[in-house]
């Protein structure tokens, strides 16, 4: 589905990702780790175009580059990021970051459209059903990571790119993220998914990379790179 082909980018002189070959096949969860400054960023917003860096290389989406296309485009051919950090609107309400979501979205849509999406969007994250008039900035750290990958959701994307959604999340939330993701993909949509969380990245995905100084270090089935070495002694603390 999606292919990027020996991708190098950076910034100014700078390059941060050095001939990067990456796929990910309708249906699946991907995930990328690998340390600070890796470039894993880098490499979403390469792919979604939200952001300063430069891109060579290729970028194919269903045998389509997307090397020429601009961050509304992309996100009109189906493919969704939420950023690190959330970027919700916190004086606006949840209702309202959550229809924003659904204005990039390829094709018309009806209002009927768009209540359709948030009820699906609430049957997934409930706690959100119970604040929608709520200022989102008011919400916990977990309920606004939800507002985020929801707000990406409204768009009802093939592809969902997703950097650190667990980060500074309390155990018992990052579990309920987790356990949502799996509920998306089931629903269809693949998922390219950046964890700093490296045993939940791999517990929750069918094959992983490895991204460190902006080379692919390792990549292979989760299964096998959670009883690799290298991976255990670097990432997993083992
Ligand atoms: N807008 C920018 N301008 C210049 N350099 C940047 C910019 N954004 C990122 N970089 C640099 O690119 C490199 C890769 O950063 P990136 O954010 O992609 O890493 P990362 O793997 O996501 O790290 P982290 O795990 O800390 O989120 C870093 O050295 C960073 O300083
Ligand atoms: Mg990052």
């Amino acid at each position: 589905m999606l292919e990027l082909h020996a991708l190098r980018a950076g910034y100014g002189a700078v390059e941060v990702l050095h001939e990067v070959s990456l796929r990910v096949d309708a249906g699946e969860i991907v995930s990328l780790i690998g340390p600070n400054t890796a470039g894993k960023s880098t490499l979403l917003r390469a792919i979604s175009r939200l952001g300063a860096a430069w891109t060579r290389g290729d970028i194919v989406l269903d045998d389509r580059s997307l090397m020429s296309s601009q961050a509304h485009e992309i996100a009109g051919r189906g493919i969704a990021h939420v950023l690190e950090g959330r970027h919700i609107f916190p004086r606006m309400t949840v209702a309202e970051n959550l229809r924003l979501g659904a204005w990039s979205r390829r094709g018309t849509q009806t209002d009927a459209d768009r209540a359709a999406r948030m009820d699906r969007v609430i049957a997934l994250f409930p706690r959100l059903g119970e604040r929608l008039s709520q200022a989102a900035g008011t919400l916990s750290g977990g309920e606004q990571q939800m507002v985020a990958v929801g707000r990406a959701l409204m768009l009802e994307p093939r592809l969902l790119l997703l950097d650190e959604p667990s980060h500074g999340l309390a155990p018992k939330v990052v579990d309920e993220m987790h356990a949502a993701l799996l509920e998306i993909n089931r629903q269809g949509v693949s998922i390219l998914l950046v964890e700093q969380n490296a045993q939940l990245a791999l517990a929750v995905s069918s094959r992983a990379y490895v991204l460190s100084g902006g080379r692919i270090e390792l990549e292979g089935p989760s299964a096998q790179l959670v009883q690799d070495d290298h991976v255990r002694s670097a990432y997993l603390g083992i």
